[in-house]
């Protein structure tokens, strides 16, 4: 199905690895010429070349660190009018005891996980609006709405996103551009194989077991942790000519662990 992006430029921040690996894929497959951003150069360069292979899509990498003005100034400066907008980070750090978070860990993520997103938006939805199209897709949590303690770093600063950009969203839908996040539940991307390959060790089991036991610990419907590309595939909906109607939304992709009837 053709999603009537073609040509479209993107900005994926964090597109390197995992879920925004798997949204810059998804976008090449619609023929957007994109604009990926990763602070590592070795597993950038490489990961935009397998999708520029493999799509034949035009995708430049941006080595920068998109949480920093210098960062912002980089990757703004080589795609200035983006129609697609889609940002994301690698997952805030577990956290043990809540008093324990020190003010760096919290400056730090406050800086990647929320204030970087707001300022691209600030920059980018005045053009996005004067040109009558735009898409904003946050990939955020699931913590940002069913809050756990060791996710303290991950989903409070995820839930202020949110609310920011489900006000902002009402500014910019007469202007045809949508503003939306997904708030993943777990997906099989690099600090979770790591994460479990760890607890496997200490545990003297696989990786696949340790998962297992999370799938039933916590009711995960679908019995498998998600794909990086079945994020990606939600993006690329997200950002496509027929989501036009659906804005300041905050959709739960986690295999059906939390439930409500509407
Ligand atoms: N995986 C899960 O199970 C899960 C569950 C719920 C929510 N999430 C959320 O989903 C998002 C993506 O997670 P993931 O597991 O896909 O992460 P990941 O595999 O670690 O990928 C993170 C990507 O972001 C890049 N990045 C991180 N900080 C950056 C910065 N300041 N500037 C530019 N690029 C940056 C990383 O490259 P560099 O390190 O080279 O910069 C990498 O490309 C996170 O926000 C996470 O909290 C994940």
């Amino acid at each position: 199905m053709d999603l009537g992006i073609k040509g479209k430029k993107a900005i994926v921040n964090g597109g390197s690895s995992g879920m925004g690996r798997g949204a810059v894929l998804a976008l090449a497959k619609e023929g957007v010429e994109i604009f990926v951003s990763a602070r590592g150069e070795e597993r950038l360069v490489r990961s935009c070349e397998e999708i520029s292979e493999l799509t034949n899509a035009l995708i430049t990498p941006i080595v920068a660190d998109h949480s920093t003005d210098k960062g912002r100034e980089l990757i703004l400066s080589l795609c200035p009018e983006p129609d697609i907008f889609v940002g994301t980070c690698a997952p805030p750090s577990f956290t043990g005891d809540f008093h324990s978070v020190s003010m760096e860990a919290w400056t730090e993520t406050l800086s990647i996980a929320l204030q970087s997103p707001v300022q691209f938006m600030n920059e980018i939805l005045p053009g996005m609006c004067d040109r009558k199209w735009g898409r904003v897709v946050n990939i955020a949590t699931a913590a940002a709405k069913y809050p756990s303690a060791a996710r303290i770093l991950s989903g409070p600063p995820r839930a202020a996103l949110v609310n920011y950009t489900v006000a902002v969203s009402k500014e910019v839908a007469k202007h045809n551009v949508c503003v939306n996040n997904i708030l993943p539940g777990m997906h099989i991307t690099d600090p979770i194989i790591e994460m479990f390959t760890n607890i496997a060790k200490e545990n003297g089991t696989t990786m696949d077991e340790e998962i297992k036991n999370v799938c039933n610990e916590h009711k995960i419907a679908a019995g498998r942790f998600g794909d990086p590309d079945d994020v990606g595939s939600v993006v690329a909906m997200l950002c496509s000519e027929f989501s036009n109607y659906i804005t300041g939304q905050s959709l739960i992709v986690d295999g059906g662990v939390t439930n409500s009837t509407f």
